[in-house]
C-alpha cells in the first residue's frame, strides 16, 4: 500500500534568467507615419517611446523568442538542460493552440521528454506560471522547472486602431527554478486572481461569434486585440496597488522591506501611482516600458533579467513580481531570492 507522501522540506531558487527581444524597432515616430498620433501624446499617456517587433520573414516568432530566452536562461543557470523536468510558457500569442508553443520550444532546446504546456493568463501569464512552478517544486513533484513569459503582440495589433496598437511590443523572458536545501529561499506570499465578468474589456476575438454584444464585429478586425482603454486603466490602477498591499499583508512585511518590485509594464502612469501610494523609491520599481512598450507575459521576466544583469535582485533579496492583464487576471509573487 502506498503511503501519502510528506512534502520534502526544501526551498526554491531562481538559478538563472534570460531574455530575447527582436532587433526590429517600432518608434513613436514610425507610428506617426501610419496613424493619427504623436510622440508627445504617447509619451505623456503611457511613457512608451519605442517597442520591438518580430520580423516573420526572418523566422522570428513566439517559438524563436522563447527558444532564445530559454537557451540564455539555461546557460546563465549553469545546469544541464536534461535536468529540466517541466517547461511552462505563459503566452496568448503562440502560433497554434495545438501543439502548445512549449512543446515546440522544448524540442528546439533539447528538453527530451520533459513535460511542456502553455498557460493562458495574458499579461499575468508569467507570474501565474512562476507561482505554479514554485509550488510544484516546493511539494516535491519536480526538481527543476523552466518558466517562460512571451508574447508577440505586434502580430495581433490592428494598426488602424490607435487606442490599442501604440501600447504593445514583442519580447520573451525565461527563468530556471530549482529545489534547494536552503528553506529560506522561495515564495513568502503569492496571489492568483481573475474576474471573468470583465473579460470584454480586453479580448482577442478569433471569430465573429466571439465578439461581445456591446461591440460591432463589422467595426473591428478579427484576430486583433480589442480593449476598452479607459475602463482597463481605472480597474488596473486600483487593482495594482491593492495587489501589492494584499501581498505585503500576507507576508507580514512593509513596502520598504522589498528590495525590488518587478512589475508588468502596462503604463508608466500606473506604476508611478502604485509607487507613490506605498512610498517606494524610484530605483526600487523598475521601468523599461519606454524601450519595449507592453510585452504582455514577456514584460516581467525581461525586467527581472535586465535587473540581474546590472547586479540587482541578488540572493537573499526580497523581490515582488506583480502583473495584471486580460481575463481580467492579476497575480503576485513575493520571493526571498
Ligand atoms: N494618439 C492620439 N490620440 C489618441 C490615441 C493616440 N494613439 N489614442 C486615442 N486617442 C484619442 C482618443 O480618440 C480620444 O479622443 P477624443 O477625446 O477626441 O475622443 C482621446 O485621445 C482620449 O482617449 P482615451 O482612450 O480616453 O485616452 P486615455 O487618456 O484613457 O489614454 C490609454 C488611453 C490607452 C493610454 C489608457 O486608457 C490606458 O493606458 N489604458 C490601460 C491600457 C492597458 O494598460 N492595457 C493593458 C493592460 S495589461
Amino acid at each position: 500500500m502506498s503511503m501519502p507522501q510528506t512534502p520534502p522540506a526544501r526551498g526554491v531558487t531562481i538559478l538563472g534568467t534570460g531574455r530575447a527581444v527582436p532587433e526590429g524597432r517600432l518608434t513613436n515616430q514610425d507610428l506617426e507615419k501610419i496613424m493619427d498620433t504623436s510622440d508627445e501624446w504617447i509619451v505623456q499617456r503611457t511613457g512608451i517611446r519605442e517597442r520591438r517587433k518580430c520580423d516573420p520573414s526572418k523566422g522570428e516568432s513566439a517559438v524563436s523568442l522563447c527558444t532564445d530566452a530559454l537557451t540564455r536562461a539555461i546557460e546563465d543557470s549553469g545546469i544541464d538542460r536534461s535536468e529540466i523536468d517541466l517547461l511552462v510558457i505563459g503566452t496568448v500569442t503562440g502560433e497554434m493552440t495545438c501543439p502548445a508553443t512549449a512543446c515546440r520550444v522544448g524540442k528546439r532546446v533539447g528538453l527530451g521528454n520533459a513535460g511542456a504546456f502553455d498557460l493562458l493568463a495574458a499579461c499575468s501569464g508569467f507570474v501565474y506560471g512562476l507561482n505554479i512552478a514554485h509550488d510544484m517544486i516546493r511539494v516535491g513533484r519536480c526538481r527543476t522547472i523552466a518558466v517562460v513569459g512571451c508574447d508577440v503582440m505586434t502580430e495581433v495589433m490592428d494598426y488602424s486602431n490607435r487606442g490599442v496598437s501604440i501600447l504593445f511590443g514583442d519580447a520573451a523572458g525565461a527563468v530556471i527554478l530549482q529545489a534547494t536545501e536552503d528553506q529560506s529561499q522561495g515564495i513568502l506570499a503569492s496571489a492568483l486572481h481573475a474576474n471573468g465578468e470583465r473579460w470584454a474589456d480586453l479580448y482577442l476575438p478569433r471569430r465573429e461569434r466571439d465578439v461581445p454584444d456591446q461591440d460591432d464585429p463589422n467595426e473591428l478586425q478579427l484576430g486583433t486585440l480589442q480593449m476598452r482603454g479607459r475602463e482597463v486603466y481605472k480597474f488596473a490602477v486600483g487593482t495594482f496597488a491593492n495587489l501589492i498591499g494584499e501581498t505585503l499583508e500576507k507576508a507580514g512585511i512593509e513596502a520598504s522591506d522589498v528590495a525590488q518590485y518587478v512589475c508588468h509594464q502596462s503604463n508608466a502612469r500606473m506604476l508611478e501611482s502604485a509607487r507613490e501610494r506605498f512610498g517606494i523609491e524610484q530605483d526600487r520599481m523598475y521601468v523599461n516600458i519606454d524601450r519595449y512598450g507592453n510585452c504582455s507575459a514577456g514584460s516581467v521576466p525581461v525586467c527581472l533579467d535586465e535587473l540581474r544583469s546590472v547586479g540587482k535582485c541578488q540572493t537573499g533579496d526580497l523581490v515582488m513580481f506583480v502583473a495584471f492583464g486580460g481575463g481580467l487576471t492579476w497575480a503576485s509573487s513575493l520571493w526571498r531570492l
